[in-house]
């Protein structure tokens, strides 16, 4: 018989109604938490009387040790004893005796499974967040040390206006701090406490659950036994932002892929985080960018799951539930893995900065500020996009550059063109250094934009 059957139900479980019915291959992961949410219901037990402080000792002592034996490796968990809940107190009873018995009063497997994974995801999210943390500052250092080059900005993977790689790599850092703003206040959410909430309608057991809470680090208790117990949107909301998270990394990984084809050529990966073929020698593939694409969709399954687990099901606790882990530790695995991953890949990587430049020349890159300029000579802009779109095409036409239009041709668009000052405007470098509005690529404004970052990341902003 195993704790959990009980009395009501004496004979043994099928083999296959066992298969499905054991959680400990997975719930294993929250041995930690299990046994931190138990010392602390002790601790609740004792304040309240139900147990003397000899037992709580003796219940405290025998989770140590249960604690060091899984720690060492010595454990042997058992799928017949179903969950981490009941190989832990299985292990306890034969440790400190009858008194470890006592240890689930007033406690269900229902409120301790909801207070396991809070603190589980907790210490996960915190966790992700300090590696987003380093993978920002990663990008902040290229970014610095780039600020002087120069690249095409993209539209429809077209090139659209002159820009600088740092430019680029600040989007990057903008989009992570979003996600780091997502985890922040999933973790907010995820902090309350579940215990003394019972299998669903509390306890009469006179449990501080301030207290208790307060003892798990825990902002406060939640305000209902059943919602307690039943509710995992703080799962749902933590493998949200941690499948946003993914898609971003999933977007910075391709360009990562289209930067080191030979087709852009902008980047080089350390031979350290490249891989070869087993069969082209000449390979150098970006594995780790499309690695982490990969791992993105694993990200939105996981989401996907949660959400749907939850869908439709009736309050409170139901053992559809149980099914919750699986997707949130991939999530958190495949996230973690990620941004090392790309951290160490972009610390590494070289920019090559002439591929870049190079880049500007094409693409007639500077037909906008062509446009900007007619509409400083008193052209509608409407008229001046119209005006130069004409002028890339008889461009192309010859197939030149917009700066190598024959004059006569610039002089019937508009008789400015011809001036000295046209030329200037299609010079990329000045094209960018014109673009000083707050948001735009302009050095001095990548510069202040850098240092706000590097306050706001270390947390003093
Ligand atoms: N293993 C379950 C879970 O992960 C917790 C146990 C609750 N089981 C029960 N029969 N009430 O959700």
């Amino acid at each position: 018989m195993t704790g959990a059957r009980g009395g009501r139900l004496p004979t043994a479980i099928d083999e296959a109604m066992q298969k499905i019915n054991a959680s400990v291959h997975i719930d294993s992961m929250l041995w930690r938490e299990d046994i931190q949410g138990s010392v602390a219901h002790t601790a609740g037990l004792l304040r309240a009387g139900v147990i003397t402080a000899d037992e709580a000792k003796g219940i405290v002592a025998g989770l140590s040790q249960v604690a060091s034996e899984i720690d060492s490796g010595k454990f042997v968990w058992d799928a017949a004893k179903e969950d981490v809940h009941m190989n832990i107190e299985a292990r306890l009873v034969e440790i400190a005796g009858a008194v470890g018995g006592k240890l689930h009063t007033g406690r269900s497997r229902n409120d301790q499974i909801a207070t396991d994974l809070r603190l589980w995801i907790r210490s996960k999210l915190d966790a992700i967040v300090a590696i987003l943390d380093k993978f920002a500052l990663v990008l902040l250092e290229r970014s610095e040390s780039e600020i002087d080059t120069l690249m095409p900005s993209y539209t429809h993977l077209q090139r659209a206006q002159p820009s600088r790689l740092s430019h680029h790599l600040m989007a990057w850092q903008e989009m992570l701090w979003r996600d780091r703003g997502r985890l922040v206040d999933a973790r907010r959410r995820a902090n309350e406490s579940p215990l003394g909430s019972g299998a669903v309608a509390g306890s009469s057991f006179p449990l501080d659950r301030e207290a208790v809470a307060k003892d798990l680090g825990f902002d406060s208790p939640m305000r209902n036994s059943l919602d307690a117990t039943a509710s995992r949107d703080f799962l749902m909301e933590s493998a949200s932002a941690l499948a946003i998270l993914a898609i971003h990394l999933s977007r910075i990984g391709e360009e990562i892929v289209l930067w080191c084809s030979q087709e852009f050529g902008y980047m080089v990966l350390s031979d350290s985080f490249s891989t070869s073929s087993s069969m082209m020698p000449q390979k150098k593939n970006p594995d780790v960018a499309e690695l982490v694409r990969g791992r993105s969709a694993l990200c939105i399954g996981s989401l996907t799951s949660l959400l749907i687990l939850e869908k439709g099901l009736c309050l409170g606790y139901g053992r559809d539930l149980q099914e919750d882990k699986r997707p949130i530790l991939d999530a958190v695995e495949s996230v973690s893995v990620s941004l090392l991953a790309l951290t160490g890949a972009l610390a590494t990587a070289e920019f090559r900065r002439e591929k870049l430049q190079a880049a500007l020349e094409g693409g007639h890159i500077c037909a906008t500020d062509l446009a900007e300029y007619l509409v400083v000579n008193g052209v509608p802009f409407r008229e001046a996009h119209h005006l130069v779109g004409g002028l890339v095409r008889q461009a192309e036409r010859l197939n030149c550059t917009l700066r190598d239009l024959p004059r006569d041709i610039l002089e019937a668009a508009h008789p400015a063109l011809i001036a000295a000052e046209a030329i200037d405007v299609l010079d990329p470098t000045k094209s960018v250094e014109r673009r000083q509005i707050f948001g735009g690529p302009a050095k001095v404004r990548v510069l202040e934009s850098i240092s706000n970052a590097k306050v706001r990341w270390s947390g003093s902003g």
